[in-house]
């Protein structure tokens, strides 16, 4: 079936919807919450559930032959042809349940594996990061770039760690030590979402995240590929919606992060080795 979308009108829809279920989030911030653990690291609470359900209401009403994966209802990612909205109703549940301000909701909608529109909210910054696919990204309405940064030693980084860490034998903690040694410095703020407008917008130069979800990274690939960056799992290979890996970068920076994913400590080191600097 064809679909035939005015990304405009449904971009409208998206940024009022972000705002309306933001401002949920930004009410319950700083009060007590009931917990519940999806993992022994990985809690949900009942402003997740409130969130979600709003979202996947106002989406249906509005557009009914549109297809839902959400965070809390679940689910597997398909590539499917039929417009799919992929939603995360708050990015940072952990920050969220520990009063530390610093989370975001993300909704992306996807045709045929390729986001065309992607809005992320801080609701506490009052941040809107908004994208269409060929039509740029943005931060309350002005245009956003990505950083300008060349080279790894001079590179603003983040990353996130998975919630099977404690028994992964792969948490990333490697990761992290070669990226400490080559970089001006790596944060970890909890919410994968907000990473990756921040690579959008220049904040940040290039975030690594092993294991995410659709949810959490759909519309950020959109936003930092409109902002003029690049995105790709750890192999290189762009939109990786499935969230098995990925690397969000200014573009510049990108073969580099690519080559310390691959090499780790063997990697070039910009003490070490001045002349081979990434
Ligand atoms: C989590 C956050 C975090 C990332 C985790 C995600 P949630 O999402 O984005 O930064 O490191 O891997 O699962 O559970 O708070 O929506
Ligand atoms: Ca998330
Ligand atoms: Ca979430």
């Amino acid at each position: 079936m064809a679909f035939h979308m005015d990304l405009e009108r449904i971009l409208f829809f998206t940024l009022e919807l972000a705002r309306e279920a933001g401002a949920i989030i930004a009410e319950a911030f700083g009060t007590e919450h009931e917990l519940d653990y999806k993992g022994a690291v990985d809690p949900v609470t009942e402003v997740d559930q409130r969130v979600e359900t709003l979202i996947l209401e106002r989406v249906q009403m509005r557009f009914p032959e549109h297809q839902i994966l959400a965070e809390e209802e679940g689910g597997e990612y398909r590539q499917i042809p039929e417009p799919l909205w992929i939603v995360d109703p708050i990015d940072g549940t952990n920050n969220f349940a520990h009063h530390f301000p610093h989370v975001g909701l993300s909704l992306a909608l996807v045709v045929n594996g390729d986001p065309k529109i992607g809005v992320i909210y801080d609701p506490l910054r009052e941040e809107l990061f908004t994208a269409v696919r060929h039509g740029g990204s943005r931060l309350n309405n002005h245009p956003i770039r990505v950083s300008r940064v060349p080279r790894l030693a001079e590179a603003f980084l983040s990353t996130g760690f998975p919630y099977d860490r404690r028994v992964a034998e792969e948490n990333n903690t490697r990761r992290l030590d070669h990226f400490l040694r080559r970089s001006q410095g790596v944060r970890r703020a909890g919410a994968a979402v907000l990473d990756l407008a921040y690579v959008a917008c220049g904040r940040l130069d290039a975030h690594w995240e092993p294991r995410l979800k659709p949810w959490d990274v759909a519309a950020g690939i959109l936003l930092v590929e409109e902002a003029g960056g690049r995105v790709s799992d750890y192999a290189g290979t762009p939109l990786p919606i499935h969230g098995r890996s990925i690397i969000a970068s200014n573009g510049q920076l990108h073969d580099a992060m690519l080559r310390v994913i691959r090499e780790g400590d063997a990697a070039p080191h910009p003490d070490r080795d001045p002349e081979q600097a990434l």
